[in-house]
């Protein structure tokens, strides 16, 4: 845990799961610090635990090339869904590296809105409040995104920006849950992520085999459409997708 002020350490102090006030804070219990996944833990350690992947990946150039040049426009999608109104919470679910995380807490001070960001990993912690430092309307969770405790309906609209692809299916499923459980009716929950591209884009030739060696778990991506991944009462009318770069990218917003 880290020390820094800014990290909400009662995060994790108590069961949350009912916010209705003294009654149900008479029955909450302590729980634990969240662990480190397995799949992250086995699968991603070179990427996100290992100190040294920050002195690799934490430079937008980097972030930019694996996403082959569109880390700006993918960047752009999720802030043009942001609507400028004041005094709005938005939550992050996970950090990502580059200047997704200052563009959207810029963009939200504007207007005087707040922004949260969980992650499971210390180290990640870490980083994003160095990162973060100047930014006065972040708070940062050591949080897991497939049991987040904060009360139902906390934010108006949630983010959740290429992390679902590194999640097996249980854990993807449950972050989809939790991202809208914690999203107000009304609000919107953006999810930007891998896609099965088009036959036609040769990327789908390049991408599937980089893939399917490091990130075992986005070929799931490319075989389902991400609502199917969603709670079976989302309905369709609450879906808008986009893609990008000839279907490698996806940005799907549900209306909670
Ligand atoms: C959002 S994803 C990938 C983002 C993007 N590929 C990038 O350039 O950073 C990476 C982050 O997800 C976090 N993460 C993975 N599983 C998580 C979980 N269950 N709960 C919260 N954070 C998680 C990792 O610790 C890591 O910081």
């Amino acid at each position: 845990m880290n020390d820094d002020s800014r990290v909400i350490a009662e995060d994790y102090a108590y069961e949350v799961g009912d916010s209705n006030g003294q009654e149900a804070a008479a029955s909450l219990t302590p729980l634990k610090p969240p662990s480190i996944p397995d799949y992250l833990q086995d699968t991603y350690w070179w990427a996100y635990l290992h100190p040294k992947s920050f002195w690799f990946f934490e430079r937008e150039w980097v972030v930019n090339l694996i996403l082959w040049g569109n880390m700006t426009r993918l960047t752009r999608a999720v802030l043009d869904e942001m609507e400028p109104q004041p005094d709005r919470n938005v939550l992050q679910v996970a950090c990502v590296y580059g200047d997704f995380s200052n563009l959207l807490a810029t963009h939200l001070g504007r207007t005087g809105s707040r922004l949260s960001i969980v992650d499971v990993a210390p180290i990640q912690i870490s980083n994003i409040e160095k990162k973060l430092a100047a930014h006065d309307n972040v708070s940062i969770h050591h949080q897991d995104s497939t049991c987040m405790s904060f009360p139902d309906d906390s934010y108006d609209e949630t983010v959740v920006f290429f992390l679902l692809h590194e999640q097996p299916e249980d854990a993807r499923r449950k972050t989809i849950a939790e991202a809208i459980r914690v999203t107000r009716p009304g609000g919107r929950v953006i999810f930007v992520d891998y896609h099965g591209p088009k036959r036609s884009n040769p990327m789908r030739y390049v991408m599937k085999p980089v893939l399917t060696l490091l990130e075992p778990f986005a070929m799931d991506l490319w075989r389902e459409e991400l609502p199917a991944f969603m709670p079976a009462d989302i309905s369709p009318d609450q879906l808008t997708s986009s893609f990008y770069f000839g279907g490698l990218y996806q940005k799907v917003v549900l209306k909670v």
